[in-house]
């Protein structure tokens, strides 16, 4: 599910700065917002996804010509506003990146409630016990209710919702309960007003928000790797070394991994170990959300995952 979707472009300009006038012939086009990453990533693996989101205004339209474009099926709920745009100009040289993003549509509360009926009838078609990703941000206007509600009609409909936001709309929705919490560890300082900085510190915030329907929370740590915590178990995966050029997106390649595999059986340590395997082939790559299947493969036999108390 991305409420937020957006046009994603990317730019190559060595040497970027403000105030010049550039000429790119690397760049790309596409359908983004963290939801639809999910989506590209799980299809690199070899999954299947579908993508449920908000679109409007010529920009809407292009997100579904990409979509299509890239064979990802989608539903998308028309909006009156105009779908954002988001601009990032990647120089190589300086290794850094500059991002301009657009600030969405301004979602009635008639759209909304458009969005819910949408997402009950899904609900509805799909097998129960289908994991369902929320993730990114949130549209201007009437769309406070909208992550609390898809965890609460996710949980009637027995499907199992993965929460993937930050600020207001993760407080929100982890309030809910999804069945998996998963945020990076700036992110974690909107739930519990801590930063964890180290594997160990992770597992311990991280079993503060277990129970009342939460059974499972996932802590993220850029290149550190990451923390997957249930009742019984925790664990930490680390990530080999990788040449990284753009680590935007890691998040949602991480959750990509982490679904495919839960998906097809894998024990939780294992899922956890594809996730960060997906998260490092994402940092490789300039798109986000666009790093090869065979290379996760490849980086998941150099991931190392250990337990911890
Ligand atoms: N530079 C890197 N090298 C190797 N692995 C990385 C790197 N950056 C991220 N990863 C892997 O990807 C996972 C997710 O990354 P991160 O914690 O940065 O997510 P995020 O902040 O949610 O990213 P985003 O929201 O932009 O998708 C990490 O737990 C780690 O396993
Ligand atoms: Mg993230």
């Amino acid at each position: 599910v991305t409420l937020n979707t957006a046009v994603d472009r990317s730019y190559v300009v060595g040497g970027f700065h403000a105030g010049g006038v550039y000429r790119s012939t690397e760049y790309w086009v596409g359908a983004g917002g963290k939801g639809i990453n999910v989506a590209r990533v799980l299809r690199a693996l070899g999954g299947e996804a579908l993508v449920l989101g908000l679109a409007g205004g010529p920009s809407g339209n292009l997100v579904s010509a990409c979509l299509d474009g890239e064979g990802i099926p989608y539903e998308l709920v028309p909006v009156s506003g105009e779908t954002r745009v988001c601009i990032t100009v990647a120089d190589p040289e300086a290794g850094v990146q500059t991002v301009i993003n657009e600030a969405g549509p301004e979602v009635r509360a008639e759209e909304s409630a458009a969005f819910l009926g949408s997402a009950r009838g899904l609900y509805r078609r799909l097998e129960p016990g289908s994991l369902v990703a929320l993730a990114g941000s949130i549209p201007r206007g009437d769309t406070a209710g909208l992550y609390p509600s898809l965890v609460c009609l996710a949980r009637e409909q027995g499907l199992r919702s993965v929460l993937d936001a930050s600020g207001e709309p993760l407080v929100a929705g982890a309030e809910a309960r999804p069945w998996m919490l998963k945020c990076n560890a700036q992110e974690w300082v909107a739930l519990e007003g801590c930063c964890p900085a180290t594997p160990a510190d992770a597992v311990a915030a991280a079993r503060a928000r277990l129970g009342g329907g939460t059974q499972w929370v996932v802590i993220t740590l850029g290149s550190v790797g990451a923390v997957l915590v249930g009742a019984d178990e925790a664990w930490f995966a680390s990530p080999p070394k990788v040449v990284t050029r753009n680590a935007v997106g890691s998040g949602d390649s991480f959750l990509a991994g982490l679904l495919w595999s839960w998906e097809r059986g894998d024990s939780p340590a294992d899922s956890l170990a594809w996730g960060v395997a997906a998260g490092a082939a994402n940092a490789e790559v300039w798109a986000a959300g666009g790093c090869r299947g065979e290379r996760v493969q490849e980086l998941r036999s150099a991931v190392t995952v250990v337990g911890l108390p």
